[in-house]
């Protein structure tokens, strides 16, 4: 399993409600790490429904949840479960470290 983190952005450059995509250095799969009121999350940037981009959709900062902006499935952003149709497969979650006042993140299937 791949150990490499990849850096998101300065901590203070991704606040409360505020969300960021980036690429995985090893997999280059792509990452959205969101900021759920002083917490990170990290998903892998893609629906589970037909693969659309899910930092397309709307980040419901009340409820934790991201919203695909093409057919309107939910998922929960801390655990990448679907909440409602029609996406029923939940998305993959990644790890997320703060180091260096930075944000990191790794997809850790590899
Ligand atoms: S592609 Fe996301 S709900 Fe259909």
């Amino acid at each position: 399993m791949s150990d490499t983190w990849t850096f998101v952005c300065p901590t203070s450059q991704l606040l409360p409600g505020e969300m960021k995509t980036v690429f995985d250095e090893v997999t280059d799969v792509p990452i959205v790490i969101f900021n759920y009121d002083g917490m990170f999350y990290a998903l892998e940037d893609r629906c589970s429904h037909e693969d659309f981009e899910l930092s397309s959709g709307s980040f419901d900062r009340t409820e934790g949840s991201i919203e695909c902006l093409l057919h309107g499935a939910r998922f929960d952003i801390r655990t990448g479960q679907a909440l409602c149709a029609p996406a029923h497969l939940p998305v993959a979650k990644f790890p997320v470290k703060h180091e260096n006042d930075g944000i990191w993140t790794r997809d850790d299937r590899s």
